[in-house]
């Protein structure tokens, strides 16, 4: 009896380079599911904002006057200006002005003010909101989600996999770094590299010392021929070398350990929750850090790293932070180079699809879960 599966087909090569697939995948993804955006802590006053870009759609992300977050497309409902050219920023006064005509909205986007307009008695003020855009939040998160009529609720569409980092205090925790980096890589090339360990002999040196089985080839002991979980409990994930803790350059931190974690999970010593499309979130005993994904094309992706700590943590531990950093920063830049390799192969005419081995089982995951998707399963 075998685990391993049979190898099997890689997608078709032309659904990383064309510019028609690509708006397919926005279509059935990106302006449907639930799209990981930022933090709470971006925006902590009312008025406060942000703009995220989703394909080419602009959302303004905002606090309402009950602290309330909300979304709205960036366009004025009058003759559809763009409402803020800024990245970030602040609506004084509570008021969403469009630089236009001056269209005035209230945070809870209704339009509140219509300056200079010659009155006429068939026009409704409250026919006129800012087109609004279903925003929720986990553990700090906020998220958006472009359909008019979500499919799912946030926590349905997390599901289970959220819960991997239940015993981590993300919603308290605060941003000490973050890394916006772009590749040029279709954005499914970042989770296909994700999800298999079978470059990290190669591609990652470091990484591998501290997690000893990544030196096999493989992203966990269920990728093994013959494999069977110890009990109930037994996910077939791998933990850090005998006598580390942590994903740092030497594996171990001066930071304080977590409160309140799983014990089973702090002693692996990372513990990851993959958010398909949007984001993945990796628990630490000491510390936290996910990555966003934006495509920006069909062949140009930005990443957001963001590491998380418990609020006062770093600024008791100064000289920690870099070294907290050093493991993951390495490891996404070569993750990076590796992804762009891959990309640029891929133009190659005669190559129509490639092969995935056994231990690969983790980006075929990515791949059904994409045709599913994509109406193709
Ligand atoms: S387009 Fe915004 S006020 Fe005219
Ligand atoms: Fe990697």
């Amino acid at each position: 009896m075998t685990n391993i599966p049979a190898i099997q087909p890689s997608l078709p090569t032309h659904w990383y380079i064309d510019a028609d697939h690509y708006q397919r995948e926005l279509d059935a993804i990106w302006y449907r599911d639930w799209i990981a955006v930022g933090r709470l802590e971006q925006i902590p006053e009312p008025g406060d904002y942000f703009i995220t870009r989703i394909g080419s759609q602009q959302i303004i992300i905002t606090r309402d006057s009950e602290h309330a977050p909300r979304a709205f497309h960036n366009t004025c409902r009058h003759r559809g200006a763009i409402l803020c050219q800024e990245d970030k920023g602040h609506f004084r006064n509570g008021r969403i002005i469009c630089p236009y005509h001056t269209w005035t909205y209230g945070l809870d986007g209704e339009l509140i003010a219509t300056p200079f307009r010659v009155a006429s008695d068939d026009f409704d003020m409250g026919n006129y909101p800012l087109y609004d855009v279903a925003v929720d939040t986990w553990a700090g998160f906020i998220f958006v989600c472009l359909d008019e009529h979500p499919a799912q609720t946030l926590e349905e569409a997390l599901g289970d996999e959220a819960k991997e980092v239940a015993s981590w205090p993300l919603e308290d925790m605060v941003i000490v770094h973050e890394e916006v980096t772009e590749l040029a890589c279709n954005w499914k090339i970042f989770w296909e590299n994700f999800n298999e360990c079978y470059h990290c002999p190669r591609i990652h040196p470091e990484l591998c010392k501290v997690v000893p089985l990544y030196a096999e080839g493989i992203q966990g002991y269920y990728d093994q021929p013959g494999w069977e979980p110890a009990d109930d409990t037994d996910n077939g994930e791998p933990s850090v070398a005998e006598g580390l803790t942590t994903w740092t350059i030497d594996g171990i931190s001066a930071l304080p350990e977590l409160d309140g974690l799983d014990e089973k999970k702090k002693a692996k010593g990372m513990t990851f929750a993959t958010l398909l499309g949007s984001m993945y979130v990796v628990g630490h005993p000491q510390y936290a850090r996910s990555v966003r994904l934006r495509p920006l094309g069909p062949e140009k992706l930005e990443l957001t790293a963001t590491w998380l700590l418990p609020p006062g943590t770093a600024e008791k531990y100064p000289d920690e932070i870099e070294h907290l950093l050093s493991l993951v920063k390495l490891v996404i830049a070569q993750d990076g180079r590796a992804c762009e390799w891959n990309q640029e192969g891929l133009h190659c005419h005669r190559h129509k699809e490639g092969v995935l081995v056994p231990q690969e089982s983790g980006v075929a995951w990515i791949h059904d879960w994409l045709r599913e998707k994509l109406g193709e399963a």
